[in-house]
């Protein structure tokens, strides 16, 4: 699995970005614009590209485009949006997660997962930016699925859902990344908190944030009672224990997003249950030896793992939203979803 399409290339420009806005060093802007060149050939060689082109260009382009203006970067996110936007399936009112091909099978036409929340805020800004509400339109009608098929009453989720994409209906909940049919991966748990807390910000819609602090809540007990170490799926049977850091890192960041947009009495349910997975991960998890690329290790790239050479290791966006997370604590953070 890799390649330059591959998801996660998104997260190196983007700590790149962060660390230019924290400390105006000029090494790490013509760094991230470098690896946005690179990434920008995507666009021209599409097929490899699926519905993480949000993950790809909001983390390079688009934080290019706010942080210099750069016409050519905003001319690559607007190019990204019209592709992500291409995904919808105005039937079925979702946006397509993958393609066709060796790894997903021949047909995933109707599939849609949680991850895309991250992915539509590339939505949501190519609408203000191009003074054009189709893009937003297409991003709430997706949000809109995914609460009605994805959040279930106690704020848990499904990783994914295969609709009939012709039809448009509902025909199954598959086990994803998690433990199985009916459980509930700590990732894709941690991409709806995050991920509704943003659909509110970018459209005002409160029934988005209440759906984020659903599945917050739901995050926040289960940790609550773990010591703040985020298991890879929070309804797997007690052993063995496996943890997933990146869950815990993404979770803070959007705890933190949601801490955001709520009263002061409100506040500290999430700005403290944040610290305590930022501590408690930092404790168990972060290598601070400057020699080594890596900060966090014990991420997980899903639980039924057969070599077990994706579970508990050092895994890029965990660091990448540990970064986030703490320099929005510190108030220096560069806004990118
Ligand atoms: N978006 C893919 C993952 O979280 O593994």
């Amino acid at each position: 699995m890799g390649g330059l399409g591959f998801w996660t290339n998104g997260f190196w420009p983007g700590m790149l970005w962060q660390m230019f806005h924290a400390t105006s060093d000029e090494i790490y802007r013509t760094t991230a614009q470098a690896v946005g060149d690179r990434l920008a050939v995507l666009l021209d060689q599409f097929e490899g590209l699926d519905h993480d082109i949000g993950f790809l260009f909001l983390p390079s382009a688009v934080a290019d485009y706010r942080t210099t203006g750069s016409a050519e970067a905003r001319r690559r996110g607007l190019h990204a949006a019209n592709l992500l936007a291409g995904r919808y399936n105005p039937v079925g009112r979702y946006i397509r997660a993958w393609n066709n091909n060796m790894f997903f099978g021949d047909d995933v036409s109707g599939r849609m997962i949680i991850d895309c929340m991250m992915n539509i805020p590339l939505l949501y800004w190519a609408s203000k930016e191009a003074n054009d509400p189709r893009f937003a339109h297409i991003a709430k009608a997706h949000a809109r699925t995914a609460q009605q098929y994805i959040v279930r009453p106690d704020g848990s989720c499904n990783h994914m859902i295969d609709f009939d994409s012709a039809t448009g209906e509902f025909i199954n909940n598959p086990g994803g990344q998690g433990f199985g049919q009916g459980s509930c991966w700590s990732r894709g748990q941690s991409w709806a908190v995050y991920g509704f807390a943003l659909s509110y910000r970018h459209t005002g819609e409160e029934e988005f944030l209440n759906t984020a602090k659903r599945c917050a809540h739901y995050c926040i007990s289960s940790l609550a009672t773990n010591g703040w170490l985020p298991l890879v799926d929070y309804r797997a049977p007690a052993e063995p224990v496996k943890y997933d850091s990146t869950a815990g890192m993404i979770t803070a960041a959007g705890l933190l997003e949601i801490a955001s947009h709520v009263g002061e009495y409100e506040k500290p349910l999430y700005t403290k249950a944040a610290l305590n997975i930022l501590k408690a991960c930092d404790k168990k998890f972060c290598n601070w030896d400057p020699e080594q690329d890596s900060i966090v290790d014990g991420g997980t790239f899903f639980y039924h793992d057969p070599t077990g050479d994706n579970t508990e290791v050092p895994i890029i966006y965990g660091d990448y939203y540990f970064i986030e997370a703490v320099l929005r604590l510190l108030g220096k953070d560069l806004f990118i979803w």
